[in-house]
């Protein structure tokens, strides 16, 4: 056997794994606003939430988001500092403007109606191979296999497979244990599982993108930036420059990315006090 990530689980291991998740999920599954939904627009953006930030966290984001922007339509249309407002505190504020963007190509190209075909989805900015198969499991039940870090986890540990297997034979191994007809139930009895019963620790099985120091990293100093716009509307680019002088890389080349990614833009004209930065508009 060249590549054992490669092998398959037998038909009779797979039947006992999915009763165990299944049993494991009778028992203790946990209750989320987003579990309640079928629709595709909700289930989107609790994923996107989800993406790098814990589930208790975004519950009470969530609900507001959706308490302001309903719909791909409402998000479509409002001022990006509206939308960064809601989303403070989640962290990888790229993650609201990119929604924000798949709202506005909803409403472009799918008639204001997020698409349910895995393909479509991934064609969306910022959602990448798990998101496009997570929102169709969880919204429509489609029978399709989404790996993420706990999913990935489980299946190592499970099937005693290499930490390095690559993502194709681990999504090769989570297509063969899919139970058809329970896609939504069961991802979410997966998710469970490995929040609550196989966590990193238990199993020993590290994520593959562990986190570095947070606070004085540049990310820390573009969520300062983004703040200090936020709540003062308009700063000179000269302040930010002093304030923000210990700023690995320099504190120029986060205003430079925050302008590439069209989050923060050049006040025309300025002052006279020189260049004036704010939230784009
Ligand atoms: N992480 C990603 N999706 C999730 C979900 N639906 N429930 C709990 N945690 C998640």
């Amino acid at each position: 056997m060249a590549n054992p990530s490669l092998q398959l689980p037998a038909e009779a291991r797979i039947l006992e794994f999915q009763e165990r998740i299944f049993g494991f999920y009778a028992s203790s599954a946990r209750r989320f606003p987003w579990r309640m939904t079928r629709d595709r627009y909700a289930v989107m953006v609790s994923e996107v939430m989800l993406q790098q930030t814990q589930a208790e966290r975004v519950v009470p984001k969530y609900l507001d988001w959706l308490g302001r922007f309903p719909d791909p339509g409402a998000l479509a249309e409002a001022p990006l500092r509206d939308v960064l407002m809601l989303w403070s505190g989640l962290g990888y504020n790229s993650r609201a403007r990119r929604l924000q963007e798949c709202a506005r190509l909803v409403m472009e190209e799918y008639g204001g109606e997020v698409p349910g075909d895995p393909a479509l989805l991934r064609r969306l900015p910022g959602i990448g191979r798990y998101t496009s198969h997570s929102i169709p499991a969880f919204a429509d039940n489609l029978d399709v296999a989404a790996v993420d870090t706990n999913i990935r986890r489980i299946l190592i540990h499970e099937f005693s497979l290499p930490e390095d297997a690559s993502d194709r034979a681990l999504q090769e191994v989570a297509d063969r244990v899919l139970p058809q007809g329970r896609s939504r139930d069961w991802h979410n009895a997966l998710m469970d599982y490995g929040a609550l019963h196989l966590t990193s620790r238990q199993s020993g099985i590290r994520s593959r993108s562990r986190q570095s120091k947070f606070e004085g990293s540049r990310r820390w100093y573009r969520g300062c930036v983004l703040r200090e716009l936020l709540e003062q509307g308009t700063v000179p680019q000269d302040d930010l420059m002093l304030r923000h002088a210990a700023c690995p890389g320099g504190i120029g080349s986060v205003v430079d990315e925050l302008v590439r990614e069209r989050m923060v833009e050049y006040v025309p004209g300025g002052s006279e006090n020189g260049t004036l930065l704010r939230i784009r508009e």
